[in-house]
């Protein structure tokens, strides 16, 4: 009979074969690869030819499955075993900053906490394998989602109906502007109307949209509150006025509480006002642009109502209309046809004055499930209740960090709010970079940093609502103490991050030279 272990050789024994497999984690290293110690091997770098047919149940191929005239022979496909597989995408998921790991206070970008029940009713069989092109009779469940998404959102914001076709924030921009100069065409002035105005504080897709839609953008000067001064607006108003582009609150994250008098005055002058409600996170549920007097808008699903995103991945951008645009959206809209022995449900493209669609099939549905979802969940009461406590939260951290930064703009703000570095950055050379950075050596994700352009040094910080009172005062204790260590020890800061995979990039390159080819 073998010896049982001790008890002390057992334990030295787990420990060992748990470092042998941490380290091969964390080296990403299953054969003994020569990448760098740190680094993934891309998954074409990894398994042997032959390994995927593991799927196959005897060692049976592809090849017997398929006829050969659809097989493609010179597809590079990785050839690797399940297990392979799980360790690599587990080992890519570990090396990335979610909302799942960590607080992620990305000024604009409403970084909050989704749902996983929006994931499992996108994943109920019924709604992840239905064809796009099934025909509306076989989709009635489906047509009802998209249908009643469509019919609450315009009753949240105040519109008389959203096409949810557009992809994303900046798309639905594009989509709101086609529908403006289609609504200029049919009254026969589209010749000159050709300005859009976009206030300093509004987010860059809205000048880039109205450019690529061939409108002149005036850019419009914050006025000393840092909002739109009426006075200034009125200045640039005139008969070539197309559209007055604003998202409220702000990016400084300021309410424009002249907005009754800004909407009156663009209208006053035959334009259009549009709303980017990228900013929704702020109000849903306790006041509608609609009732602002706005005349078009968009909603960024992905960040009001709680969708996975991030690293420019899968949004959804209804395009929502004041009853005068309401046949100018882009096709399809769901429509309900009452009467007869059950409500039925059918995708109208049959909407003569429409700028046609977007984008193929029926936008990104599974959000629009995941969307109908956190709707539901919630209720009316519910969504409100969520807006309050992410201005809660912001004016939280906005007050607990005024004797750690310099706030510009300090007064009561919505949903997110901007310190700035500048007077740190005379004292010590310690930029926001540099506070951003060591954030992320720290275990936070940093705010968005140096937008909206017209605070110097600035960091953009949005806690939204579904971080804790603990986790917004670590965050608070954790900035306090960089830019204690910016005022001893500069370098500390200057040098960050240094416990993270990766150091300082050339940003700058990254964005204008980006290598994302394997070769
Ligand atoms: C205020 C504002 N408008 C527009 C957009 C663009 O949205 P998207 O990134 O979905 O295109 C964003 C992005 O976060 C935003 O914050």
């Amino acid at each position: 009979m073998p010896e049982t272990p001790a008890k002390e050789t057992r334990a030295s024994e787990v420990t060992r074969l748990t470092n042998a497999v941490t380290s091969d984690v964390s080296t990403g290293d299953l054969r003994g690869s020569t990448q760098p110690a740190g680094q993934v091997p891309l998954i074409f770098e990894t398994g042997e030819t032959g390994r995927a047919n593991r799927y196959f149940p005897n060692g049976r191929s592809l090849e017997e499955f398929l006829p050969a005239h659809v097989l493609r022979g010179a597809l590079p496909l990785p050839d690797n075993s399940e297990l392979e597989v799980v360790r690599h995408f587990t080992k890519l998921s570990q090396r990335t900053f979610s909302i799942d790991t960590g607080f992620y206070p990305l000024g604009s970008c409403t970084m909050k906490y989704n749902p996983k029940v929006n994931d499992a009713m996108a994943n109920l069989p019924g709604f992840r394998d239905l064809h796009p092109f099934a025909p509306d009779e076989l989709a009635q469940g489906a047509l009802a989602v998209m249908y009643d998404l469509q019919s609450y959102l315009a009753e949240l914001f105040g519109m008389a109906q959203f096409s949810l076709n557009p992809a994303a924030g900046a798309h639905a921009e594009l989509a709101a502007l086609l529908i403006a100069k289609a609504h200029f065409a049919k009254r026969g002035t589209s010749k000159e109307r050709t300005t859009v105005i976009v206030p300093d504080t509004a987010h860059g897709t809205n000048p880039a949209s109205a450019a690529m839609v061939g409108y002149k953008v005036v850019s419009l000067k914050s006025d000393a509150r840092g909002r739109v001064g009426v006075e200034d607006l009125r200045a640039v108003l005139g008969p070539d006025t197309a559209v007055c582009m604003m998202t409220n609150p702000n990016t400084l994250g300021l309410f424009e509480d002249r907005i009754h008098e800004i909407a009156a005055a663009v209208h006053e002058a035959g334009g259009l006002m549009y709303y980017d409600g990228a900013n929704a996170n702020a109000l849903m549920g306790n006041a509608r642009p609609g009732d602002m007097g706005f005349d078009l808008m968009h909603l960024n699903l992905h960040k009001t109502f709680s969708i996975p995103h991030g690293g420019g991945g899968a949004g959804h951008g209804p395009v929502g209309v004041a009853e005068h645009l309401v046949e100018f959206l882009p096709t399809p809209v769901v429509t309900r046809r009452t009467g007869g022995e059950q409500p039925a449900y059918a995708l109208d493209f049959e909407r003569p004055a429409s700028i046609g669609p977007m984008r193929s099939f029926w936008s990104n549905f599974a959000h629009a499930v995941r969307a109908l979802t956190y709707i539901l969940a919630n209720g009316g009461e519910g969504l409100g209740e969520i807006s309050r406590l992410a201005v809660l939260n912001a004016n939280y951290l906005r007050v607990k960090l005024r004797d750690v930064l310099e706030i510009p703009y300090d007064e009561v703000c919505r949903h997110e709010f901007v310190a700035s570095a500048q007077p740190l950055k005379r004292a010590t050379g310690v930029r926001a970079l540099d506070i951003a950075k060591a954030l992320l050596d720290r275990g936070f994700h940093a705010p968005t940093i140096y937008f909206p352009l017209l605070v110097p040094e600035c960091l953009m910080i949005e806690p939204t609502e579904t971080e804790s009172k603990e986790t917004l005062d670590a965050f608070a204790a954790t900035l306090r103490a960089i830019v204690e260590a910016a005022r001893t020890d500069p370098e500390s800061v200057t040098e960050a991050p240094v416990r993270t995979l990766v150091g300082r990039l050339d940003e700058t390159r990254a964005a204008r030279q980006p290598n994302l080819r394997w070769s």
